[in-house]
């Protein structure tokens, strides 16, 4: 049975409290002043506190001082009626558990004691730690992995054109810089370019370059990615996104190896080395006849599938402890990682990939309670991702499934179904594509 102090002056909610904790099946002391509470607290050992902050001449920071001294692992959980940015700081600083705003649930507040009470269980549970990660940005010894390094390895001081495919985060634009970092052309730039997010009709000017007044808007000369990145290396991020008209005119470049900037009567030769990347199956854009052939046979000449972090789980908890020491790194806090923690990262399906990981890893640093990443801070962070992001892969199935049946009854009405769903047609757009839905 767990042993808790109750500080509160109103005694009604004092005696609220107490029942409830009674029937959980706590031990419960309570007072009604902070001069109790500190004598309290002098003669027992209570590793559990709840106090409230606006007591008398002291407050709920003076017991929690006093917890903390007595007990430097005692998990305090401060409630108040007038919580302010202030005294949630000072709550924070003096290292509070928690901090509950009244009026409070009961069940919540409960639900805050027993998290208290877990912490306990995973104070005991060691702390996992990798020693010796290696000094690079690439991290991952799966067997995977080290596959595609070898092949990078082959690959990057030649010439040759890459495809990179792989799902969203899982690295494809940090190999293409690194590829550009092992190649002899590492001296001249590495320009990236986004082909998904450029309309179409700026590509070519985007890509090739435009004379001044070869299209409105075109006030002076515009020097084009190509020829800024000369010598140097062209990353075409979403390839899979340009349109068949495009496809042909950058078709022609690559066999040519010149460029003809808009309005231009004439080409100008160029040389460089090119790195593409899409999300997307290329082969099967391909068979529906959205990406030509003999364009992605120029591009495919060296291609590297980066596998999902589900597919190298082995490589999570190496990710992990890397990212762990880099948040602890930049903003000054010394956040842990336990066992209980890795099993938690491990088991989960990473929808969103390494980057995924990597948001989720620093949002825990900060806010992980008392800097201990366990299992119930990983479940947490989880389920407030896929809440905003509806990440999770259940949910996804199921907004998959509702815009499915909603297409069906709208006979394929785009329109009508973003109304019915209550999203934009953009959004929609984007969903079906993603799900799928339109083959
Ligand atoms: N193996 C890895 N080791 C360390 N960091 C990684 C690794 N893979 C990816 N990252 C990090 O994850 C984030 C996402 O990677 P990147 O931008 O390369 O993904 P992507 O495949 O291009 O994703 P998208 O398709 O969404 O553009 C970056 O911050 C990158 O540094
Ligand atoms: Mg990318």
């Amino acid at each position: 049975m767990q042993r808790l102090l109750v500080v509160e002056d109103d005694s009604a909610v004092r005696n609220n409290i107490v029942t409830c904790l009674e029937l959980e099946g706590f031990q419960v002391d309570s007072v009604g002043t902070t001069r109790e509470a500190l004598d309290r607290l002098n003669a027992e050992s209570y590793p559990i506190v709840l106090s409230d902050i606006y007591l008398d001449e002291r407050t709920g920071l003076d017991v929690l001082r006093a917890a903390r001294t007595a007990r430097g692992d005692c998990a305090v959980i401060l409630m108040s009626g007038r919580g302010s940015m202030e005294t949630v700081m000072a709550a924070t600083r003096g290292g509070a558990f928690d901090y509950l705003a009244k009026p409070f649930d009961l069940d919540d507040m409960v639900e805050k004691v027993r998290r208290a009470v877990a912490s306990f269980d995973v104070l005991e549970e060691k702390e996992a730690r990798i020693d010796d990660i290696p000094e690079t940005d690439m991290i991952g010894s799966s067997p995977q992995m080290v596959e595609i390094f070898k092949t990078l390895a082959k690959v990057a001081p030649t010439d040759a054109t890459l495809l990179i495919e792989g799902e969203t985060g899982t690295g494809k634009e940090l190999i293409a810089r690194m590829i550009h970092r092992f190649s002899k052309r590492s001296e001249k730039g590495f320009v990236a370019v986004d082909c998904g997010s450029i309309p179409p009709s700026l590509l070519e000017s985007e890509l090739f370059g435009a004379l001044k007044g070869s299209f409105t808007g075109a006030d002076r000369d515009r020097v084009g990615v190509f020829e800024a990145a000369n010598n140097g290396t062209v990353f075409l991020d979403e390839i899979g996104d340009i349109d068949l008209n495009f496809q042909a005119k950058l078709l022609r470049v690559l066999q040519e190896r010149e460029i003809r900037p808009l309005g231009s009567p004439r080409g100008k030769p160029i040389d460089v080395r090119i790195v593409a990347a899409t999300n997307k199956n290329v082969r099967q854009l391909v068979e529906q006849g959205k990406f030509r052939e003999d364009l992605w046979f120029r591009l495919d000449v060296v291609r590297v599938e980066l596998p999902s972090l589900r597919e190298r789980r082995g490589d999570v908890p190496l990710l992990a402890q890397t990212f762990l020491d880099r948040y602890n790194e930049r903003y000054g806090m010394r956040a842990i990682l336990t066992e209980s923690g890795v099993r938690a990262l491990d088991s989960y399906t990473w929808p969103g990939n390494v980057r995924q990981l990597q948001h989720m890893i620093e949002r825990l640093v900060i806010l992980a309670p008392q800097g201990r990443i366990d299992e119930t801070a990983v479940r947490d962070a989880i389920a407030d991702g896929e809440g905003k992001e509806s990440l999770g892969e259940t949910l996804e199935d199921a907004k998959a499934e509702q815009i499915r049946k909603v297409l069906a009854a709208t006979g394929g009405n785009k329109s009508k179904a973003s109304k019915i769903l209550g999203i934009e047609r953009k959004t929609l757009y984007r969903l079906i594509e993603r799900f799928g839905l339109d083959r």
